[in-house]
């Protein structure tokens, strides 16, 4: 029987998932069709009600959704509930069960393209939307020795850390105004510089532009840029001028969408298809 996936979120137009999902499924010969959902928050009730039927094997819940989505779900697994946010649903008969998957391929992007074990280490992070939560979920189950968190909004950053506090078991949490990451000592001191702003990101406001100029990075730091559109982003050009190590958000996203792939057909995810196609849908 012919099956398919959504991907449910608002816009829509640019995402790369249905190139490189939809290989995954072909390259298995699966009768499975990757179908983009563009649903505003009004419709998402519905649309998930949906994925309830037995052709729909599960799927991706993107910006604005992620948090929203959770009580529209029968189950939601344990690290998906303490992040707050789910972005792969699965249908096991019926029952629609919530993950996140957006933690753990941070991680293993960190280890396995850059060779970087953050346990310990010092984390500057920018931002302070649903992508930094779960990076700070994901920095604080590896023991990560402190997070300073930078935000426009101050006020958001303040929140954010104050939420995932009780959390922390031995990483030392703190937040601070965009205008103090100059001169603060945390930049010079950090080993992982993350951003998990849009900034960079194509087809932005802020396209084209860096959140930081190469004379503040660090060159002790490893600079990972959540952004991968365009996958060399200007805060990893900037990065490489000052000598950094960089990182770039598209092994990110093809290993979270390889993790949603097992677990809605619990069959090994070809991450060297997913990410030649992710790569070319890029071009
Ligand atoms: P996501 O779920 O992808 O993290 P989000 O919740 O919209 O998306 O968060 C986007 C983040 O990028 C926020 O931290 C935002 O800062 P504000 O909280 O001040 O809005 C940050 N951001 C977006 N555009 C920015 C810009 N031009 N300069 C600095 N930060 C920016």
């Amino acid at each position: 029987m012919a099956g398919s996936v959504f991907l449910i979120g608002y816009p829509l137009k640019h995402s790369i998932s249905p190139v490189f999902q939809q290989a995954a499924f072909d390259y298995y010969s699966l009768d499975i069709r990757y179908e983009k959902c563009e649903t505003q928050t009004a419709q998402l009730p519905e649309v998930v009600s949906r994925l309830r039927q037995a052709s729909v094997f599960g799927a991706n819940v993107t910006v604005p959704h992620k948090e929203k989505v959770i009580p529209l779900l029968d189950e939601v697994d344990n690290l998906a509930s303490r992040i707050g946010a789910v972005n792969t649903v699965v249908n096991r008969k019926g029952k629609l069960i919530g993950y996140n998957t957006d933690a753990l391929a941070f991680v293993k992007a960190l280890r396995e393209d850059a060779g970087f074990y953050p346990c310990n280490k010092n984390v500057a992070l920018l931002g302070a939307g649903g992508a930094a939560r779960a990076v700070i979920f994901a920095l604080m189950e590896e023991s990560v020795k402190s997070i300073t968190v930078f935000n426009r909004t101050p006020g958001r950053g303040v929140d954010l850390v104050a939420s995932v506090a009780s959390a922390a078991q031995s990483t030392k949490l703190s937040a601070l105004p965009w205008q103090r990451l100059v001169h603060n000592g945390v930049l010079e001191e950090c080993d992982l510089l993350v951003n998990c702003t849009s900034v960079g990101m194509r087809y932005s406001e802020a396209d084209g532009e860096s959140p930081l100029m190469a004379a503040m990075i660090p060159k002790r730091a490893l600079v990972y840029d959540l952004v991968y559109n365009p996958e060399e982003t200007p805060l990893l050009k900037e990065a490489k001028k000052a000598g950094a190590q960089t990182l770039g958000g598209l092994s990110m996203l093809v290993y979270q969408g390889a993790a949603s792939f097992e677990l809605w057909v619990c069959k090994r995810a070809p991450l060297d298809i997913m990410m030649k196609y992710a790569r070319e849908a890029l071009r």
